[in-house]
Order: structure tokens, then C-alpha cells, then sequence
């Protein structure tokens, strides 16, 4: 898949540097799962299993060939698909995360997908921007029970969704 700037393909295990860069990064996990960076031994064991089972994309900066980060568009039920995105800091504020998350909505609508749903902690504004600026909308705000303590998480989480 390509936009104005981006190369996206499917994530492979041979990423596994890459994504241990990427998630090992602590600005990247402040507003993920427990708020800490993964090892790259977790990265290996845990991580890359998951996300080569496709729906996850890493992205390229066309020009460069430089690594930014990933994307994803993960079944979740028939029809239904979740967004997601983590890029490395040295990439951010360009606007990559709008133009990788639009490509993404437009292929799910391409593909006969009928909704986009996506998941944020409340206090991650650049997250819940993203998702504004290419057409989801905040459904619901929840509270769960999560095992560690994540900075903001007392505000909660928001569900983003977008009918296609
Ligand atoms: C959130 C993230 C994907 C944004 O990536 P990005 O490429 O810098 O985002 P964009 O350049 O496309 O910015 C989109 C909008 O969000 C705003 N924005 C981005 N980061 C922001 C931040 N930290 N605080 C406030 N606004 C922010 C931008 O100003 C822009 O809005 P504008 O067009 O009105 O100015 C990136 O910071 C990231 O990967 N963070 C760590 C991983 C993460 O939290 N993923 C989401 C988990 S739910």
C-alpha cells in the first residue's frame, strides 16, 4: 500500500530490530499496555508472533527507505476492524500517523469492511487527534482495572469508531 509519502507492507519476523528499536522506546509505550518499553526479548517471544499474522504494516518513509513505525487493521469481528499506530519519535509532528491511519480506513472501506474501531488512553491527545482527523469519533469513555499503574490512567480510556 502507498500514500503521497509512505510505503506500508506487512510486517515480518526479520522486523524483529525494527520493532525492538520502536517498542523498546520509551516515549513510543507511555500510553500502551503498561506504560513501559519491551524488551526486545519480549519483542521476539511476544510481539512479532502477533503481528505477522497480518493486519499489522510497517511503514516506510518513501524517500528514505527510513523505518517509522507500524500500523495496524486487526479483524475484530466480521466486518469490523481495529486501528491502531506506533511511530518512532524521530518521525513525529510530519503528519505520518494521519496520512498511514487514512490509507487505512480507505482500505477497509476497499475491502468491504463495514466499521473501524479504535482504543486510547484518554490523556493520549496526539492518538485521539489522529483518529479525529481521518473520521472516527469518541463512542464511549471506560474505565477498567488494568494490573499496573499507567500516568493519566485515572481519566480512563475512549472508543473510537467510524461506520463506513
Ligand atoms: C500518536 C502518534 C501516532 C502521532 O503521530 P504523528 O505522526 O506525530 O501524528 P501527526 O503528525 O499525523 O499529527 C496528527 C495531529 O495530532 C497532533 N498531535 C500529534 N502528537 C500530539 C501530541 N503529543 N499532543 C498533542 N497533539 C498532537 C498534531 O498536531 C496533529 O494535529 P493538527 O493537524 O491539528 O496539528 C505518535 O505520537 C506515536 O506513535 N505515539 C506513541 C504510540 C501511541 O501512543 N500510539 C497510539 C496508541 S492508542
Amino acid at each position: 500500500m502507498e500514500t503521497a509519502r509512505l510505503l506500508l507492507r506487512p510486517l515480518v519476523e526479520s522486523d524483529v530490530d525494527s520493532v525492538a528499536r520502536l517498542l523498546g522506546e520509551p516515549r513510543v509505550m507511555r500510553y500502551i499496555e503498561d506504560g513501559k518499553p519491551v524488551s526486545r526479548d519480549d519483542v521476539e517471544r511476544v510481539v512479532l508472533p502477533r503481528v505477522t499474522e497480518g493486519g499489522w504494516w510497517a511503514a516506510h518513509v518513501k524517500e528514505s527507505g527510513a523505518f517509522i513505525g507500524w500500523f495496524e487493521l486487526s479483524p475484530v469481528e466480521p466486518g469490523v476492524a481495529e486501528l491502531g499506530y506506533r511511530l518512532h519519535p524521530d518521525h513525529w509532528g510530519r503528519g505520518y500517523a494521519t496520512e498511514g491511519a487514512a490509507a487505512l480506513v480507505e482500505h477497509a472501506r476497499a475491502v468491504g469492511l463495514t466499521r473501524v474501531v479504535a482504543y486510547a488512553m484518554t490523556v493520549n491527545t496526539g492518538s485521539r487527534r489522529v483518529l479525529a482527523k481521518v473520521g472516527l469519533r469518541r463512542v464511549r469513555t471506560f474505565h477498567e482495572q488494568w494490573p499496573d499503574y499507567v500516568e493519566g490512567a485515572e481519566h480512563g480510556d475512549v472508543e473510537y469508531a467510524l461506520d463506513l
